[in-house]
């Protein structure tokens, strides 16, 4: 990590050459899930432009969002229905913070709740992020994003704060409060940097109202970082800096 300030055209380059080097580990007949966010989009492109020209035949992809699910189908990609039938081969998607442990905090986008479902059906979760995603400890550099259900959220924006985070209810653009695909509100919440993910996820767990959270921990098998020094791979077994040849 070299906390270095990269331009919108640098990082952008570097989020096509993670997306494109996790696109590599995707064989001909997969189930693929695609991811939502900035990053994730490289790697829906890549997927349909290979789908395309029949360098990946028998695919078949799982949105983890309404708008993928959409610019997916545009793009040619046979989607999988929604009540998700088969488990999914490999999942590509992005993430917001990424720690030493590979834990992660994600739903910057708003779809944490069905990319989690994704992540916990996948055999194989890929991140994909440019190198100012990773961070010594989730929650240095981001809120944890809290999908609750608009009945009663203020209370849960209470608990929230007793658990000492300051919760700020997301917003659209336009003023109006943020809808995810499951029509339920999000609260960005800054707990600073967290001590205990596992304590902090299951206080999170056991809230009525509470939906999900964006804390993904132990669910992401490699994560693929870009950078100025080029890519890394790093795994749950340890990772490092690694070549094409670390295909599982
Ligand atoms: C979507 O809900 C998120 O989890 C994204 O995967 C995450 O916010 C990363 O997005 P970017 O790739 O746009 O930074």
């Amino acid at each position: 990590m070299t906390g270095a300030v990269h331009s919108p055209e640098t990082l952008a380059r570097f989020k096509l050459e993670a997306a494109e080097y996790a696109v590599d580990f995707i064989r001909s007949g997969m189930t693929v899930g695609l991811g939502t966010g900035s990053t994730a989009a490289y790697a829906v492109r890549r997927i349909a432009s290979l789908y395309g020209s029949g360098r990946l035949r028998d695919i078949v992809a799982f949105a983890t969002s309404g708008s993928v699910w959409r610019e997916a189908a545009a793009l040619g990609l046979p989607m999988l229905a929604e009540d998700l039938p088969q488990d999914i081969d490999v999942t590509i998607d992005g993430a917001d913070e990424v720690d030493p442990g590979l834990n992660l905090i994600k739903g910057g986008g708003g779809a944490l709740l069905r990319e989690k479902i994704a992540a916990q059906a996948s055999r194989r979760e890929i991140i994909i992020v440019d190198e100012s995603k990773l961070s010594p400890r989730l929650g240095t550099k981001w809120p944890v994003p809290v999908e609750v259900l608009p009945f009663g959220w203020k209370s849960q924006a209470r608990y929230l704060s007793s658990l000492g985070a300051q919760p700020v209810l997301r917003c659209v653009s336009g003023g109006g409060e943020f809808r995810t695909d499951q029509g339920n509100l999000v609260l960005d919440c800054r707990f600073g940097p967290i001590d205990n993910l596992q304590e902090l996820a299951n206080k999170l767990q056991s809230r009525a109202g509470i939906v999900e959270h964006g804390l993904f921990l132990n669910l992401a098998h490699d994560v693929i970082v870009a950078g100025p020094g080029g890519i890394q791979h790093l795994t749950k077994r340890g990772g490092g800096t690694a070549g094409r040849d670390c295909q599982a």
